[in-house]
């Protein structure tokens, strides 16, 4: 086996097996070219001239070609969200723009009032076991037991600790986030408002959700999620704050940009401003809400009872007691369906065993599916999980 035999198998992987990760999907032939590219062999430290942190030049020659290329990402990506934020193509992941946005306008010991990871908030929103969590004091709002964000509670938490930032935004999380409010709250006690939206960047571009800019401070994103491009992150804020934002991702953060992958995310953005991506992402909802709907037919808990986005979460806690999500992720990869387990809302299982499991349609909105296939997987996964059921009874 060499590389090449590996990749394949991956190929392969993909084309056959039906993919409900809700974080994942399938990019385009141009992304792929564009990634694959002799950019790759640039170095280009630095930054071309902006027009609002003034940051001029790179650190080596040869640069003037993807200068071009980098001012003309930055332009696609104002065009995709209709904003004059200041953005920063150059953060080689989420992790790394959530890095650079926290390091951007907080001092490490600064309080954080975030969403935990085990209530759908991601690694980088304050968990102990990431650079998040070991530098910065980290204060959590709760989702009420529904599973919905409990916006009360982020007013409270903001009140009696004065968070210097405020954080929105979730890897698992099935309904409409209200900016608006969140947004208020930070300027009622002075704090930074931040919205990680990677998972409903590409909602958000198609107007499938709510924007964020015009209201927060600082916006990070992933571009492989809903906006189905390469992989990497970027980092949009007011332009008052562009200079602290570039100087945390360069030299803060981060040393040479990836150009293949800022050639890839222009391209990104090029697909993103269609009106086909808008219609796929219009799919996607239409497509997720079919399932999530029959799963509820099949008398499944759905977390909050619905979703209005690309995910929604089952909770077997009530229905399938004996079954944690890890087992049923590892049955369902025996049969060629790819998902993750996820907790739950009041979750009593460790992180690592869930009770349960969170399904996405971005991906398979992407391979052609339409509401009747994502019916047809949910009955088949119900027909999986009964199977699992029957098993454990015999024993
Ligand atoms: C909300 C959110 N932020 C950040 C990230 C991190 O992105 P990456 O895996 O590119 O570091 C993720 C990844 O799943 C995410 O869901």
């Amino acid at each position: 086996m060499n590389t090449f035999d590996f990749i394949e198998l991956e190929k392969r992987r993909q084309q056959n097996n039906i993919e409900l990760i809700a974080s994942e999907n399938f990019v385009s032939e141009n992304v792929m070219r564009a990634v694959g590219s002799c950019l790759t062999n640039k170095y280009a430290e630095g930054y071309p001239t902006d027009r609002y942190s003034g940051n001029k030049g790179r650190y080596y020659g040869g640069c003037e070609i993807v200068n071009g290329l980098e001012e003309y990402c930055c332009a696609k990506w104002r065009e995709v969200f209709s904003t004059d934020y200041h953005v920063n193509v150059q953060p080689h992941a989420g992790s790394s723009a959530n890095l650079a946005a926290y390091m951007s306008v907080l001092t490490p010991g600064d309080t954080i009032l975030s969403m935990d990871l085990n209530n759908g908030g991601h690694l980088t929103h304050g968990s102990s076991v990431n650079f998040s969590g070991k530098l910065f004091n980290m204060v959590f709002y709760s989702v009420t037991p529904e599973g919905y964000i409990d916006y009360d509670d982020i007013e409270k938490k903001a009140a009696e600790n004065k968070p210097k930032l405020i954080l929105a935004g979730a890897s698992a999380y099935s309904r409409i986030i209200d900016f608006e409010r969140i947004g208020t709250i930070a300027k009622s006690c002075g704090a930074y408002f931040m919205v990680d939206m990677a998972h409903i960047a590409g909602l958000i571009a198609a107007g499938e959700h709510p924007s964020p800019f015009g209201i927060a401070d600082i916006i990070t994103t992933t571009t492989h999620k809903t906006l189905r491009g390469t992989r990497g992150g970027l980092i949009f804020c007011r332009p008052e704050l562009a200079k602290k934002v570039d100087s945390a991702i360069f030299p803060g953060t981060q040393g040479g940009p990836l150009m293949h992958i800022i050639a890839g995310k222009a391209v990104t953005a090029e697909e993103a401003c269609t009106p086909e991506f808008k219609e796929y992402i219009r799919q996607v909802v239409k497509n997720t809400k079919a399932m999530c709907d029959e799963f509820i037919k099949l008398g499944y808990d759905i977390v909050t009872g619905g979703t209005d986005n690309h995910l929604f979460l089952v909770d077997l806690t009530r229905t399938h007691p004996d079954l944690s999500g890890k087992d049923v992720q590892n049955e369902l990869d025996r049969h060629g369906i790819t998902l993750n387990k996820n907790c739950v809302p009041g979750e009593k299982r460790s992180p690592a065993k869930a009770s349960g499991v969170r399904i996405g349609c971005a991906a398979m909105t992407t391979k052609g599916w339409k509401e009747e296939d994502a019916i047809q997987c949910a009955r088949k996964i119900d027909e999986i999980i009964a199977g699992m059921e029957k098993e454990l009874r015999r024993k």
